[in-house]
């Protein structure tokens, strides 16, 4: 599974709910990458995103009533599918080991937020980030993944910024490539850590329960 993402030199992604910078740049490079592609991002930056011609968008959030309720969102992209993190995870996993392409939705990649760079990070094969020379502030900062893949190189430079592709994905820790994580039985976040001695802690709430 492919992902996107564009970030500052602290790895600032987001202020206010919105990017925390602009560059022509980066914008360029977004509308070719993504045209044609089916788009997986959070209700939250879905709900700031301008109109996306030609990609269709699958928005995750808990609650798909109230995504359609009274039409109150305007669609758009070219296609608008609505789904939980859970059923696009199962979704995605019924396809193939390891994750490449979905067979409903080819080209599937995950645009953000933070909390939806998280929850797929298990299965993204090929990550394009975007560095931009600059650094910012803001409340919302990209943990380090860059370990997880094994080669990355500059595909883009442009003023400003360059793009680099992160791929040939390491297998060990943090990777869920082909099985579904586990879900805090208290506040439902999705559990990364593995177990030790039958317990595990979720780092969301802090609470230890028995596996
Ligand atoms: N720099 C970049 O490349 C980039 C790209 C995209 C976004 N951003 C930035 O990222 C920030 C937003 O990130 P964010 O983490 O706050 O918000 P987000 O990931 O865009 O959206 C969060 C929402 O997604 C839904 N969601 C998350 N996990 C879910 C799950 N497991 N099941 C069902 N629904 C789930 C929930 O929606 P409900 O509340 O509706 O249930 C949640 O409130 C903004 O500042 C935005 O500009 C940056």
């Amino acid at each position: 599974m492919k992902a996107i993402i564009a970030m500052s030199e602290n790895r600032c992604i987001g202020r206010d709910g919105k990017l925390p910078f602009h560059s022509s740049g980066d914008l360029k490079w977004f509308k070719e990458f993504t045209m044609g592609k089916t788009l997986v991002m959070g209700r939250k930056t879905y709900d700031t995103l301008p109109v996306l011609k030609g990609r269709d968008i699958i928005v995750i959030t808990h609650d798909k009533a109230r995504m359609f309720g009274d039409c109150i969102r305007p669609v758009k992209c070219e296609n608008l599918f609505v789904r939980n993190g859970k059923e696009l995870i199962e979704d995605i996993l019924d396809i193939e080991y390891p994750i490449s392409e979905c067979k409903e939705w080819p080209n599937l990649t995950v645009a953000g937020g933070k909390s939806i760079y998280e929850l797929f990070m298990p299965y993204i094969t090929e990550f394009y980030v975007t560095i931009l020379d600059i650094n910012v502030d803001g409340d919302c900062y990209m943990e380090p993944f860059e370990h997880l893949f094994g080669k990355n190189e500059v595909i883009r430079e442009f003023e400003g910024g360059k793009v680099i592709k992160y791929y040939d994905r390491i297998i060990g820790s943090h990777t869920i490539i082909g099985t579904l994580p586990s879900n805090c039985k208290i506040c439902d976040a999705v559990i990364y850590n593995e177990p030790e001695d039958g317990f595990n802690h979720c780092s969301d709430c802090g609470h230890e329960f028995e596996v």
